[in-house]
């Protein structure tokens, strides 16, 4: 999808990438991402991103217009589920905030994301990646933390991997919203209804890269397919504890002008708590992915 743009610009040999951490993470310099981008800048961000299942990007000054089309190079665009965060300008893209306006009422989804999660996961074709930025942060607090799900793969036992092939998890967005988000506004019937619970590989294999992945959160995964809901549950537990082990996780502390675009296929984030007194205001869009599947190699 483009939105007319005209000439594209180079970035490809200019472009230093810098892994944050052992298992995931790169920072990326020498690119303007307001520019629009040729393609061969576009495959190299695209590569990082799937070696390293998060990339970062400081100092951009990105319009909710320009942000969109960026996004854009990499597939699809799809807002928020819920239309009401979703900028009015500009549809794909969803505001992430803690500010009110003059009536009172939130201008964006407040508090969102912070159970371990890969976004979208409720839904049959969930998000490939999505792509955040910062406008404003509260000086403390607030952080991102993404877990490399390959990395947790990896480290399960060989019992464990066989195990856990076989089994499918619940994504349940209601019963997350019921669970997590009671401070806001309840789902209407017609939200529910557009969001039904969806079942996906508990190992799913990355269509690009082909490594398996863990894909079972704690805030989106209720419980587990075909066993008692408690047992379930238990294990979903388990398993995103075991993901997010400090060793298998960057946290992004956010500074105004970041972009950090993420691989839902291998990752999961969480935000952490800060003080209300602090504005946060972030802009996100999110890129469709393929329904989730598994393929033993
Ligand atoms: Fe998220």
């Amino acid at each position: 999808m483009t939105f007319g743009k005209t000439t594209c610009r180079n970035f490809e040999n200019d472009l230093k990438i810098t892994k944050l951490t052992e298992h995931i993470g790169a920072n990326i310099e020498g690119v303007d991402l307001s520019d629009p981008l040729d393609e061969a800048t576009v495959l190299a961000i695209k590569e990082a991103l799937e070696q390293n299942g998060v990339v970062v990007f400081r100092n951009q000054a990105l319009s909710p217009v320009a942000h969109r089309d960026f996004s854009a190079n990499f597939g699809p665009l799809v807002g928020h589920v819920l239309n009401r965060f979703n900028m009015e300008e500009c549809p794909e893209v969803t505001i992430l905030s803690n500010a009110v306006n003059d009536k009172g009422e939130k201008i964006g989804a407040d508090r969102a994301g912070m159970i371990w999660h890969s976004d979208m996961s409720f839904v049959k074709r969930p998000s490939l990646g999505s792509l955040l930025y910062c406008v404003e942060c509260p000086p403390v607090g607030a952080d991102t933390q993404f877990a490399s799900m390959f990395a947790a793969y990896d480290a399960l036992s060989t019992e464990g991997k066989v195990r856990l092939a076989s089994l499918k998890g619940v994504h349940d967005y209601p019963w997350h919203y019921r669970t997590y988000l009671s401070h806001r506004t309840p789902l209407t019937t017609e939200e529910e209804a557009k969001t039904p619970p969806v079942l996906h590989p508990v190992i799913r294999t990355h269509p690009s890269t082909e490594r398996q992945a863990l894909y079972v959160g704690e805030g989106l995964t209720r419980t587990i397919d075909g066993m008692d809901e408690e047992e379930g549950r238990k294990l979903v537990v388990e398993l995103s504890n075991f993901a997010t082990q400090p060793q298998f996780v960057y946290s992004h502390k956010w500074q105004p002008g970041d972009l950090v675009f993420w691989d839902n296929r291998s990752t999961m984030h969480r935000a952490t708590e800060f003080d209300d007194k602090y504005l946060r205001l972030m802009r996100r869009t999110t890129i469709l992915g393929d329904e989730p599947f598994y393929h033993p190699n």
